[in-house]
């Protein structure tokens, strides 16, 4: 499969980051602050996303931000430096390979990372050997099985089981936000507070309609269409038609529903 496509490599998915990023900063950051003097550790930053909030929300605290792209550590770095903050330092790094000494960390924080890989707990376990005793991990995933929409429809469902599939075939889970619970339970986290936070789109809503259901979700569902089918895991009408439907949801009666899971633990 075509793995840039999911990690976010070209610019079509950097933007589409990007987009989601900017619609759902309210819901998934509003709560994560550190405290100054705090030393945090973004584990995945990918092309700067979410470090800019962080950036922006903990304005004392300093970030080391890791990812094992080096083109998305520059665009990272770009991303951050255009908005002014200098609380960030960026490394090329592999979670699965880090060389910070153990307890060097106050925090850290992942998002959209575990989905892809194929040892999300050995992850878990590895970043909270750097967390000191008493610090936390905060970690968001979205899970695929939680969308849902009107008006209903099969193919839809179908397409967004194609990247469900392709994700499970590169070695991720892209329904692993209910699994967020036990993951950090098996990796010996304790404290384990996960809070669901549904992204709720109607017409009432037009950023939304535009900022998720169109350029955040359908268009990654899109994005998959030509390893879909070269995978030959669904027929070109059926993918054509749930991608028709996906839009279908955004027009005047249509409603999307999704879920992201933050899960915030603390080490023991
Ligand atoms: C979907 S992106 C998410 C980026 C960012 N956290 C966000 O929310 O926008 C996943 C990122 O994880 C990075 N990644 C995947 N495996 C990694 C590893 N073993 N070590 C470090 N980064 C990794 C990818 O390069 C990619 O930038």
């Amino acid at each position: 499969m075509n793995k840039s496509y999911v990690h976010g490599y070209d610019s079509r998915e950097s933007r589409r980051l990007q987009d989601q990023a900017n619609t759902l900063v309210e819901l998934l950051h509003f709560d994560t602050s550190y405290q100054s003097g705090s030393r945090v550790l973004e584990a995945g930053c990918g092309v700067g996303a979410q470090t800019v909030s962080l950036a922006r929300n903990s304005p004392e605290a300093s970030f080391i931000s890791i990812d094992i792209s080096a083109n998305s550590i520059t665009k990272a770095k770009r991303a951050v430096e255009s908005e002014g903050f200098n609380n960030v330092q960026f490394q090329q790094a592999d979670i699965f390979n880090l060389k910070f000494e153990p307890a060097s960390f106050d925090h850290v924080f992942v998002c959209h990372v575990l989905e892809h890989l194929s040892r999300p707990d050995s992850a878990l376990t590895i970043l909270k050997r750097l967390i000191k005793v008493g610090g936390t991990i905060t970690v968001i995933e979205g899970d695929h099985g939680s969308a849902y929409f009107y008006p209903d429809s099969e193919a839809a469902h179908t397409a967004i089981q194609c990247q469900v599939e392709l994700q499970r075939r590169a070695g991720g889970n892209a329904m692993i936000g209910r699994a967020l619970f036990p993951l950090l339970r098996k990796a010996g986290f304790s404290s384990i507070e996960v809070s669901p936070r549904m992204v709720y789109v109607d017409p009432s809503k037009p950023d939304l309609v535009e900022g998720f259901t169109k350029n955040t979700f359908t268009a990654m569902i899109e994005g998959i269409r030509n390893d879909a089918l070269n995978a030959g895991i669904v027929d070109q009408d059926v993918f054509d038609k749930g991608i028709q439907d996906l839009y279908r949801t955004t027009e005047a009666d249509g409603v999307f529903c999704y879920t992201f899971f933050k899960a915030v633990a603390v080490k023991k």
